[in-house]
């Protein structure tokens, strides 16, 4: 506590410096951030039908959780059709029972797939594209097959991180190189975390699969900068699924009261912002959530594509302040550490009195 207090006190001159300049430079850079923003690739100009009635929503991970949260609200949307990819079949069937009971007017597909196989994507993709008889829709494509193994480092078994990159990392890349192709329009959203934007204490096998994911947009997005795809990387924050309460059983003390400070998400909530923002007629690039994620985002923009005027003015106007504010985050982490880290030893050092 005493050092967050220290800091603030020796941060105060700077930072309020930076409340008077900040709204300067914001002013002073809006003609080129306008100008900038504009001149991007015509892509930028070629915005997308948002008719649902000629979409189609393809989710990976779509029995459960956030995915499945996401194709039943394009289901209430009226999507004309929806799709669904995971491994299990009757957690599928279930889940397409219930995305067919919010709209029973839409199709509604649900397809056993292993992302992490390939030639499995292909047939499937094959599938869903040549055997629509009905003229090509905007495919709006999310990633959201995943999985975290929460532990500490040095107790994390070798095959956990290879288990990782697959099914998050390889397993998101074979979905988007199976379905692109045979897109005409639309968007690809690749799903990461809050645990994708910084290194999170215990998540030494799921961060940087999450991290790595913004590295594969970034490269897809300049190649597709002509296209009428728009690439997406989304950051979720802690969220009350299957999959979260599975990473509890082994979720390190530290984590989870890292986790505590950022609050826990509502499914729906999540999945529903990401089809929302997916169905915009320019799609951004970073979908975050709250206010600390566009902290989170702007701090860690470098050289990502920008989509409005504002996230650039932002941008070049407050990322000294986001990085103070970091600082401090970090600090308190260091402390909570290092006090359980304490507590531990005093109640080892108890026992043996
Ligand atoms: N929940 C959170 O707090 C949180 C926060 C940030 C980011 N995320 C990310 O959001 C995504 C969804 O998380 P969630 O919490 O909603 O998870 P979840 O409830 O456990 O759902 C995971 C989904 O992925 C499918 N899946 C897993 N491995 C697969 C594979 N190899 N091939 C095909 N499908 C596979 C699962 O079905 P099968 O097992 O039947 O295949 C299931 O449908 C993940 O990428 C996760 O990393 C979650």
């Amino acid at each position: 506590m005493i050092n967050l207090i220290v800091g603030g006190i020796l941060s105060l001159p700077g930072l309020l410096l930076h409340v008077v300049t900040a709204p300067v430079i914001a002013l002073l850079s809006a003609p080129a951030m306008i100008f900038l923003v504009y001149s991007k690739p015509k892509q930028a100009k070629k915005a997308l039908s948002t008719d649902p009635s000629l979409k189609r929503v393809i989710v990976t991970g779509g029995s459960s959780g956030i995915g499945k949260s996401i194709a039943v609200a394009a289901a209430k949307q009226g999507i004309a059709e929806v799709v669904i990819i995971a491994r299990n079949k009757e957690r599928l069937e279930e889940a397409k029972k219930e995305i067919t009971q919010a709209n029973s007017s839409i199709v509604v597909k649900a397809l056993s797939v292993d992302v992490e196989r390939p030639e499995s994507l292909a047939e499937a993709a094959k599938e869903i594209f040549t055997k629509d008889p009905t003229p090509p829709k905007t495919t709006h494509l999310f990633c959201c097959a995943g999985a975290a193994y929460p532990q500490y480092f040095q107790d994390i078994p070798p095959e956990e991180f290879s288990k990782a990159v697959h099914t998050n990392q390889l397993g998101s890349i074979f979905t988007a190189q199976a379905f692109v192709p045979l897109m005409t329009s639309g968007s690809v959203t690749f799903c990461s975390s809050g645990a994708g934007q910084i290194g999170v204490f215990g998540l030494a096998s799921y961060s940087p699969t999450k991290f790595a994911l913004r590295g594969y947009a970034e490269c897809l997005h300049i190649e597709l900068c002509e296209s009428p795809i728009y690439v997406q990387v989304a950051y979720p924050p802690d969220t009350d699924t299957p999959g979260f309460a599975e990473e509890n059983k082994t979720k390190p003390y530290e984590t989870k009261k890292i986790s505590e400070m950022a609050g826990l998400a509502k499914p729906e909530d999540i999945g529903g912002s990401m089809l929302k923002e997916a169905l915009k007629e320019n799609p951004p690039f970073n979908v975050y959530f709250g206010l600390e994620g566009w902290l989170v985002t702007t701090l860690t923009c470098g050289f990502q594509p920008v989509s409005t005027v504002l996230d650039a003015m932002a941008q070049v106007s407050v990322m000294s302040v986001t990085r103070w504010i970091s600082l401090f985050v970090l600090n308190d982490w260091y402390n909570m550490i290092r006090t359980y880290k304490r507590g531990k030893a005093n109640n080892v050092s108890s026992k043996h009195d």
